[in-house]
């Protein structure tokens, strides 16, 4: 399989399963994104699907990532349900298929999943396995039972969590994090530093955010079904943050997760 090329930010479409977003999405795909995130969760493969044809762009020019759930942790589930994403998408394969969660019925049995895996991608209907919200001693594990190469690691990064440890493992071993919440769930404005460095530099908190995720090395997937919003996320690719920007964003102490979700989220690092 050929390598992949990741772009420095990609598409999130969470909630996104209504006319309006599939609008949204065959929009974001004309102005250039070209790396959007599913999952068998969202219900919206469907949408995304529609989006991808009537956007008229190439299927071979998009990275489509979609992941599959925690009730679809067996060997068997893990191929039927991917069969059936690809048929909700319309497409012969995903570029990345993620394990959403190193959830327990992952953990039991997680050789004959991470197994379903690689012989998805040898059949050719997933060009890389990812994986999701998994821990440094998850990534550990599954690095040394999969026999193939795991592409990225999709967890909640922005200026409140900066996942420093696990960005510095990710790094070691070759695989890209992929940063959920980049935009704090909407909450970007209530960051101060962000909002001193917006106004130095005339744009957005938004803006810095995804800038600087994409100066750390991770791609961002803000997600957003309106098009003012896709534009100067788009955009944000291009803003240069200065050395001194990057040193108040880092030194930020202050800690939140947005994502909380009790019974399927590990104990974090
Ligand atoms: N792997 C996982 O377990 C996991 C968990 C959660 C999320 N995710 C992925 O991460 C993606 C992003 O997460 P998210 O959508 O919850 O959070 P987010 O991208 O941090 O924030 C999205 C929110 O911000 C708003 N927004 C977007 N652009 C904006 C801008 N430029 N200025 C101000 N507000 C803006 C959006 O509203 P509008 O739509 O109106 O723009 C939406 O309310 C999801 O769609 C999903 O693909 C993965």
């Amino acid at each position: 399989m050929d390598e992949i090329q990741l772009p420095k930010i990609g598409l999130g479409t969470m909630q996104g399963n209504t006319k309006k977003a599939k609008e949204a999405f065959v929009k974001a795909i004309q102005m250039g994104y070209r790396f959007l995130d599913t999952a068998q969760l969202y219900f919206n493969e469907r949408v995304v699907g529609k989006a991808i044809t009537e956007s008229g762009v190439a299927r071979k020019d998009l990275i489509i990532a979609s992941k599959v759930f925690i009730h679809n942790f067996t060997y068997r589930r893990v191929k039927k349900s991917t069969e059936r994403s690809l048929k909700r998408l319309n497409l012969n394969y995903v570029d990345i298929m993620y394990i959403h969660w190193p959830f327990r019925t992952y953990r039991k049995r997680k050789e004959k999943i991470l197994k379903a895996f690689s012989e998805l991608v040898d059949e050719g209907k997933i060009r890389y396995l990812g994986i999701s919200n998994f821990t440094i001693k998850d990534i550990d594990d599954a690095l040394k039972i999969y026999d193939k190469q795991i592409i990225v690691n999709q967890v909640e990064m922005h200026p409140w969590l900066q996942q420093k440890k696990l960005l510095k493992h990710l790094n070691n071993n070759n695989i890209k994090l992929i940063a959920y919440f980049p935009l704090m769930h909407g909450r970007i404005n209530q960051v101060p530093e962000l909002v001193k460095i917006a106004m130095k530099h005339k744009t957005t908190a938004a803006h810095v955010s995804l800038a600087w995720i994409i100066n750390k090395g991770a791609i961002p997937i803000p997600k957003s079904v309106t098009e003012s919003h896709l534009k100067d996320n788009f955009e944000a690719q291009n803003l240069v943050l200065d050395e001194e920007d990057i040193k108040l964003i880092d030194s930020i102490k202050y800690e939140k997760r947005f994502g909380d979700f009790p019974v399927i989220a590990p104990k974090w690092d």
